[in-house]
């Protein structure tokens, strides 16, 4: 009871009066903790916290969103790249819903899926197309149709990077699929799931860093052919990032390359999960400008602005 009253009197303050609150809880947790004040200093800090994610989605929002990026197409090429985070109605959302969304199972949500077929229209002819964890073949199936519509493409063959081994902690839980054991290959029911579309991609299996299960795998390598698209779902990690940031970077093209990172928006999940260093990633590397982010998932989109 005496936890409810007080609970309800905090909800009717304000965030300031809240956080002056929770550093004079903090003071007298440290000094002499009882369970209830440090049931409340959690409450506050979890409300405060959560407050701030938004207030930094809002500041990047102004600061980046609804603007013409200068990058390094050559003029009348295509549409100007423009930018827009987290806007009620995107380039992307306006398209046509897509019929057959949830037809493989898939860990990726609606407008991502609408933004991997946007995106591929942006495709310029100038470099290597590359898909970084797919999975069961969803977002690849969306990349593909996104690409096919740009006659660029035309020819071209997507390169898909997977260790394509089954982790029953987390793959379990995504979709009508087969579940496999714990560690087991499941490479055969990407291909299952990514018939049809078979010929327009080039498919490795390899690993990125050692994690789970594909300790025995060859690293994957890239040959050096210059990259203009990256769609990278394979990890959250800063260790992660920085892995397969050092296998392809050099080959990224200055003001052309687009980064589509399909987890970046995790950093905002709260409470907080010590493997959503996606920031931290993107944080270490200033030339990477941010270009789009999605309002319903994790993507984010950046232009790599590297020396050339
Ligand atoms: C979140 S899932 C991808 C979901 C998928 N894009 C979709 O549309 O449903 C991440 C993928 O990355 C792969 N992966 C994770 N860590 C990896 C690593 N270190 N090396 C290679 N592949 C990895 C996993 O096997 C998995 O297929």
């Amino acid at each position: 009871m005496k936890r409810l009253i007080k609970t309800a009197l905090l909800r009717s303050l304000s965030l300031r009066t809240q956080v002056r609150l929770a550093y004079a809880l903090l003071n007298n947790v440290t000094a002499s903790a009882s369970r209830d004040d440090a049931h409340l200093l959690e409450w506050l800090f979890a409300k405060v916290d959560l407050q701030q994610v938004l207030l930094e989605d809002r500041i990047r929002q102004i600061k980046f969103s609804g603007r013409v990026i200068a990058d390094g197409a050559a003029p009348g090429v295509r549409p100007p790249l423009q930018t827009c985070l987290m806007e009620d109605t995107s380039p992307w959302t306006q398209q046509a819903r897509i019929s057959d969304a949830n037809a493989i199972p898939g860990m990726i949500s609606e407008e991502e899926g609408q933004y991997y077929e946007y995106i591929g229209r942006l495709y310029r002819g100038h470099g290597e197309v590359i898909e970084l964890g797919p999975w069961l073949g969803k977002s690849t199936r969306h990349i593909i149709r996104g690409l096919d519509k740009n006659p660029e493409f035309l020819g071209r063959q997507l390169h898909v990077f997977d260790d394509f081994v089954w982790r029953s902690s987390w793959m379990n839980r995504h979709g009508d699929c087969e579940q496999l054991p714990d560690h087991a290959d499941f490479h055969h029911l990407f291909e299952k799931y990514v018939h049809g579309i078979r010929q327009r991609l080039a498919v490795t299996r390899g690993k990125i860093v050692d994690y789970d299960g594909n300790e025995d795998l060859a690293q994957i390598d890239w040959s050096g052919a210059p990259i203009e698209i990256m769609y990278v779902d394979c990890g959250r990690t800063l260790q992660v990032n920085e892995a397969w940031y050092r296998i392809f970077s050099p080959s990224l093209i200055p003001d052309i390359s687009l980064l589509i990172m399909q987890d970046w928006r995790t950093h905002r999940e709260r409470p907080r999960l010590s493997y959503n260093e996606t920031h931290w990633f993107t944080a270490a590397h200033p030339e990477l400008e941010i270009v789009h982010e999605v309002k319903d998932g994790g993507i984010a989109t950046f232009l790599y602005r590297g020396k050339r």
